[in-house]
């Protein structure tokens, strides 16, 4: 190796980053990506792992450092796993996501001629987040409540602040760590599948001030639940309302298998480009409510939508994006999954008086295919899928459909491009992409994207 200087630690210059957050550079014409650095840095790292064609590491020291660096305001930085970029100013986060876009379009779309319209970024840069989970483990000294350490499934660090949830957050789980000590609950080991407590989740609405605590725990009846529903609002009177969800499942996700609501009316509602949203437990919401409203306007102006449109929402959520466009187009047909955000979305389309809109509850392959769908004809697709992008039989029963125009909204610009090429392979234009920031200090990226049939 050329260019080893201390002993265990090689000298690295950082040129790049990669789509996970992590440094790039190069050591002896293999590729190094390492935990810390910043691109034009020079740094000392130690190779954790030595694959055939790249290193991984960590980088232990900055010998020079980019001009592009600011201090990260949070104490957590270092140990925690959510914001990878906080020491990043934020227009140069704003580049490298851009780049990214660029890179996925180019490399696995291999998409000649799309302009890719420069990123808007975010309304908020910090405390943007209407939703988080924190989780909770047992440890050697008793039990943590926060958020995962970086890189790491199970270990969680007992959270004090975080800089892009609600300002209350902190605070709030303090206190649960608190409640959690001072009244013996038990906390879920995630590897013996034993204890009560798993999940602290919040949901806290931006434009009308309404507060959700989702505790997630193992099967069982929370203990003396008066007491802890008359503790927590007394010491934030701001909740709106309090839920119980039990989730016995070994699989460690913040998802009740049943819900009970402790306290208000079970769900909060957010206002988004003047319509009011019914927010569950469970169900889908985007996390940057104030960005969400510019998400969607993107989209809806890249669509420029006609009076006889006929539009089907596929991965609909709550309805958000239907119910703001309904008004619009001739009618909406809305599909999503998950039963309860079915019902959300039925109830808010009725409470926004908008009655040119349907709602139905499966999986988006199984209706594209369905008899509905053989009796009636929609020229323009919505899909706003999760991450993983289009399951490849719904992208073929997309494609058999032949809508006229398709809204593409994605939130992982790689599972898009894969799509993408296949849209475009099958017939469609794909003029233009609109990147748009919805999670600063973090390496997620949503972009919004109009396809024409040829
Ligand atoms: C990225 S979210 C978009 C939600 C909504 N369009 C919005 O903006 O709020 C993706 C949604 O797809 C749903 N979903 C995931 N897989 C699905 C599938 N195979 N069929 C239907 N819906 C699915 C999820 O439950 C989630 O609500």
């Amino acid at each position: 190796m050329t260019n080893t200087t201390h002993t265990n630690l090689i000298e690295v210059e950082i040129t790049d980053l990669a789509f996970d957050g992590k440094a790039v550079g190069h050591i002896d014409g293999k590729v190094i990506f390492l935990k810390g650095g910043l691109p034009g840095e020079t740094v000392l790292a130690e190779i954790t792992r030595t694959k055939a064609r790249y290193f991984n590491g960590i980088t232990r020291k900055i010998i020079k450092k980019s001009d592009k660096r600011v201090d990260a305001v949070c104490s957590h930085f270092h140990e925690c796993g959510g914001c990878t970029w906080l020491d990043l100013q934020y227009e140069d986060q704003l580049t490298y996501k851009q780049k990214q876009v660029n890179d996925c379009i180019e490399r696995i779309g291999a998409l000649k001629d799309v302009n890719i319209l420069d990123i808007i970024g975010s309304k908020e840069v910090f405390h943007y987040r209407n939703k988080m989970e924190y989780s909770s483990n047992v440890t050697e000294d008793g039990f943590t409540l926060g958020l995962h350490s970086r890189g790491s499934y199970q270990d969680i660090f007992n959270l004090n602040e975080c800089h892009i949830s609600q300002k209350t957050d902190g605070e709030l789980v303090k206190w649960m760590r608190a409640y959690i000590e001072n009244n013996n609950l038990t906390v879920y080991d995630v590897q013996n599948h034993v204890g009560f407590i798993r999940f602290f989740m919040l949901r806290q609405t931006k434009q009308t001030n309404q507060l959700m605590v989702n505790v997630v725990t193992n099967y069982g009846d929370f203990p003396e639940v008066e007491k802890f529903v008359n503790e927590i609002t007394q010491a934030f009177p701001f909740i709106t309302t309090i839920i119980h969800s039990q989730n016995g499942q070994k699989s460690n996700i913040a998802i009740g298998e049943t819900e009970a609501t402790l306290y208000g009316p079970g769900y909060i509602e957010e206002k988004l480009s003047g319509k009011l949203f019914k927010i569950t437990a469970n169900s889908f919401f985007q996390t940057n409510s104030l960005q969400a409203e510019v998400l969607y306007q993107t989209g809806f102006d890249m669509l420029n939508p006609e009076p006889d449109d006929k539009v089907l929402d596929l991965y609909c959520g709550t309805g958000t994006i239907g119910i703001l466009l309904a008004d619009k187009v001739s009618e909406v047909v809305g599909v999503e999954l998950v039963a309860d955000a079915v019902e959300a979305a039925k109830l808010n389309a009725e409470n926004n008086g908008v009655k040119n809109i349907q709602f139905y509850q499966g999986f988006v392959k199984e209706f594209l295919k369905s008899d509905f769908m053989k009796e009636n004809n929609y020229n323009v697709a919505i899909i706003d899928p999760p991450r993983a992008g289009l399951n490849p039989k719904a992208l073929k029963q997309l494609i058999t459909l032949n809508p006229e125009k398709i809204l593409y909204i994605s939130c992982n610009p790689a599972t898009f491009a894969r799509d993408a090429q296949k849209l475009v392979d099958s017939g469609y234009d794909l003029p233009e992409i609109q990147p748009v920031d919805m999670f600063p200090h973090t390496m997620h990226i949503e972009l919004a994207s109009m396809f024409y049939k040829r």
